[in-house]
């Protein structure tokens, strides 16, 4: 859509360029200084043509019409796609600072990296995005895949991406939100169709209960991670903070603020505040016990 009206637009100022160039080009060629030129006479002046006049104000009016019309019909296209009969569809919840994304349909809830399976340009299928916030103004912005959408507090806004191409594509918060407003950042995974099958079952599936993790799964609720933290299948099922149920299936911690590797879970699960100062997380000074049973614990939720 954007494609074609940016040839539109470039076609109608191809033509004014080669109208105006090729104008000038034959006055200067045409009337150039020539040896024999009476330089004592002035060319005749012309004052007033009602033709000229025209000429010089219809065509650019017709033409700004045409460009207004060809514009406003693309933003009504990009505003209200038309969306397949059943789409799939992403509810995106804004916090400070990190994204809740949910996925009705298949009942899966994480945060931060938004799976979705690539669409083909034979068989285009937008992703139906509802935007809504949980505390102040956040604004959702891939820029790759579309442009920005305001997400507001008591309203839901919707918006849609469709990705033609394989690979992650990164975004962040538009609109300032507070302290660690720039390291709210999303990631949106494009999948083959195969792949994102893959994740939806592994997403939807509970963490294995692994006997050897219990005692962190204990240290984990008492200490109150469970307020705040979802885990399924337990009784963690906090929603202030992101859901952990496969917490080890995301590529970065604290919504794209480091990778999520060993070094770094550590640091954040000592003090998330060295990582992402200002972050709603708190130190919840662990004593060493409890730090290493509730690392290993986290590591199987994948
Ligand atoms: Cu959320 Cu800036």
């Amino acid at each position: 859509m954007i494609h074609q009206t940016s040839v539109l637009v470039l076609l109608i100022c191809l033509g004014i360029f080669v109208v105006v160039g090729g104008l000038l080009f034959y006055a200067v060629v045409r009337y150039r200084r020539r040896t024999d030129d009476d330089d004592t006479t002035e060319p005749p002046q012309v004052y007033g043509s009602t033709a000229i006049e025209l000429a010089w104000t219809v065509p650019p009016i017709l033409i700004v019409v045409v460009l207004a019309l060809a514009t406003a019909r693309t933003v009504g296209e990009i505003q209200s796609p038309k969306f397949a009969a059943d789409p799939l569809q992403v509810r995106i919840v804004g916090h400070r600072f990190w994204w809740e994304l949910h996925y009705p349909k298949y009942n899966i809830v994480t945060a931060n990296e938004i799976h979705v399976p690539v669409s083909y340009l034979s068989t285009p299928r937008p992703i139906e995005l509802t935007l809504a916030s949980a505390d102040v103004a956040h604004g959702f912005w891939v820029p790759e895949l579309n442009g920005k959408q305001w997400l507001v507090p008591d309203k839901e806004t919707k918006w849609w991406i469709q990705p033609t191409s394989l690979g992650i594509y990164l975004g962040n918060c538009t609109v300032l939100c507070g302290y660690q407003h720039a390291n709210m950042l999303i990631r949106v995974v494009v999948e083959p169709p195969e792949e994102f099958e893959k994740w939806v079952a592994r997403q939807q599936q509970p963490p294995n209960p692994d006997a050897s993790t219990e005692a962190g799964h204990k240290a984990f609720e008492s200490n109150s991670c469970g307020s705040c933290h979802t885990i399924d299948g337990t009784n963690s099922q906090g929603i202030f903070g992101p859901n952990l149920t496969h917490f080890m299936s995301r590529q970065t911690l604290g919504a794209g603020v480091a990778p999520n590797d060993d070094a770094n879970l550590k640091s954040w699960l000592h003090d998330p505040q060295v990582l992402k100062p200002g972050c709603l997380m708190p130190d919840m000074k662990l004593d060493q016990t409890q730090f290493d049973e509730i690392l290993a614990y986290l590591k199987t939720l994948n």
